[in-house]
């Protein structure tokens, strides 16, 4: 009887303490200092670098059984997903990246997550955190990480463009005369390859490593290339020219040396560009500002984002709520939904293993790495764009996906480590569809 009272005692005793913490820490003021001061205190205090940080100050039961491997596991996926010891220790402020996520988390109240919550009940971010953290990352906000309708204008040159236009659509530019940019890069289609084609097939039926992303809306990638070597369009440009596998064994000068012979192209690059004329500095610049032209506006999302409610259907404008909520938007912003950052593409779970064996691993794979030669960078792409995804399949670096279907359980999977029911799949793949716009300068000569 004694023992009994003892232990409900000793239970009501916790719930008060329970009680008692929580509200201190919900009424907790807010820390001192500037507010960049601010929020680091509130971050730290609220645990979030405990998962979101490279070496973190663990709880003491990290090195228990059963718990100690599932907060491993918690704090590997939380640390993939978002450096944040690192990014407040950023000299230039937080990435775009950072702040989308942030802005994610603190919108849907989503962290930290469930289990951790479940033992830390004091965790988490009280009403005023979370009101500073988001004037403060409104304020920090550039225009690149929100979500907005694609520009339905672009200033260019229209005769470099019209130009590019020309030399993006020549096979002169490969080494045996057989293939263009457009053979790749169908503008038609997408502006990617061709429907079903896994990698690319360049010069004698080479096929190359990784999937062709598609050129409209290029524009809006930070930069070029799943794992970024290339800063911009025109230093890309160069690149496939002098890719043995597409367009041959050739240096930009042998290429130029071909063209020579086309009188009528020399003097046109004289004109358009005096004092340098065609060399293969200008061949790419030409190329690149008619890429600049390959914007998409007006889909449905945009004129949707513009204002005009009946542009989505219920179920596609249910998707577009799914696709805010499940964090998509955190990792995919900006006007092209992507093309903004580089991530892990297996922050849960063993991407590669899973994979289909027929695919052998090869130097592609290694990502951001294969440029940047760090090993944290292993296995991050580039975030693709988004914008007219329904006309590129098949999806990812490797091209493993067929369907967009297959593509966002991947998503789910292995970036959220969660499956998605059955009707947010289907509203999240209705909204998919609505991102396909229509180019106005397509064929600029032709106008
Ligand atoms: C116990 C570990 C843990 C703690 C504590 C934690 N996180 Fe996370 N966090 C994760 C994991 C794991 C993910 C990856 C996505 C997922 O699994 O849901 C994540 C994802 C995120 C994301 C991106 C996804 C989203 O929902 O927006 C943000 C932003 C984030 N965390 C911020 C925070 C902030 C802010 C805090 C503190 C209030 C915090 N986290 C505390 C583990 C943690
Ligand atoms: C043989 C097929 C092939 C040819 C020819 C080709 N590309 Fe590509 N393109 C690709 C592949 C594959 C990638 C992805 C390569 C990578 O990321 O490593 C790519 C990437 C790009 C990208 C980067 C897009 C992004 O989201 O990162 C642009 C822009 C681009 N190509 C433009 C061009 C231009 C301009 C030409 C002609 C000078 C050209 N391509 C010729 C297959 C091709
Ligand atoms: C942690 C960041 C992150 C999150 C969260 C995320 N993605 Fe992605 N997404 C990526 C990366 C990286 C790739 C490229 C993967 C690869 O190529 O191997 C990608 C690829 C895709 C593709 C294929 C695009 C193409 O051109 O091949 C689609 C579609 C997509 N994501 C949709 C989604 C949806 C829907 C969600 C939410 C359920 C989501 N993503 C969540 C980072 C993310």
């Amino acid at each position: 009887m004694k023992r009994k009272l003892t232990i409900i005692l000793a239970v009501l005793v916790a719930i008060a303490a329970v009680i008692v913490g929580v509200r201190i820490r919900f009424n907790e003021p807010l820390p001192k200092g500037s507010q960049d001061e601010q929020v680091k205190a509130i971050l730290e205090r609220s645990d979030c670098l405990v998962c979101h940080s490279q070496e973190p100050s663990l709880p003491f039961y990290a090195k228990l059984p059963v718990i100690g491997p599932m907060m491993d596991g918690h704090i590997t996926a939380g640390y993939r997903f978002l450096d944040l010891g690192s990014e407040l220790e950023n000299a230039d402020g937080m990435s775009e990246a950072a702040l989308s996520k942030l802005e994610h988390a603190v919108t849907y109240s989503t962290m930290p997550i469930h289990e951790y919550r479940m033992i830390h009940w004091t965790s988490g971010l009280n009403k005023a955190e979370k009101e500073l953290l988001s004037s403060w990352i409104v304020e920090k906000q550039s225009c690149e990480q929100m979500i907005q309708p694609i520009a339905s204008r672009v200033e260019y040159d229209e005769a470099k463009a019209e130009l590019g236009e020309r030399m993006f659509n020549d096979t002169a530019l490969s080494l045996d005369g057989t293939i263009s940019c457009a053979t790749c890069h169908v503008l038609e289609d997408g502006g990617a390859d061709h429907e079903d084609e896994r990698v690319s097939e360049g010069i004698y039926g080479l096929k190359g490593g990784v999937n062709a992303p598609t050129v409209y809306n290029a524009e809006y990638n930070l930069r070029q290339f799943w794992n970024g070597r290339a800063a911009d369009l025109a230093e890309q440009a160069a690149g496939p020219i002098t890719n043995p596998v597409e367009m041959g064994t050739q240096t930009l000068e042998n290429v130029v040396e071909r063209l020579m012979a086309d009188k009528a192209l020399v003097s046109e690059f004289a004109m358009l560009y005096p004092g340098e004329g065609l060399t293969g500095e200008t061949l790419c610049h030409a190329i690149a500002e008619f890429e600049r032209t390959l914007i998409t506006p007006d889909s449905r999302f945009d004129r949707y984002l513009r204002g005009d409610e009946s542009a989505l259907s219920e179920l596609e404008k249910k998707g577009w709520e799914e696709f805010q909520e499940n964090s998509c938007a955190a990792c995919h912003f900006g006007a092209a939904l992507g093309g903004r950052n580089f991530e892990y593409v297996d922050v849960h779970g063993d991407y590669f293993a899973d994979r289909d064996p027929a695919i052998e691993y090869n130097a592609d794979d290694e990502g951001l790495k294969g440029f940047s030669l760090r090993d944290e960078d292993l296995h991050k792409f580039k975030v693709p764009i988004l914008r007219n995804i329904d006309l590129t399949a098949p999806y990812f670096h490797d091209g493993s996906m067929q369907t967009l279907e297959d593509a966002v359980r991947a998503m789910a999977k292995y970036e959220l480590g969660k499956k998605l029911s059955k009707g947010e799949l289907e509203s999240i793949v209705a909204f998919l569809h609505t991102l396909t716009g229509v180019n106005p300068h397509l064929a600029v000569s032709a106008q």
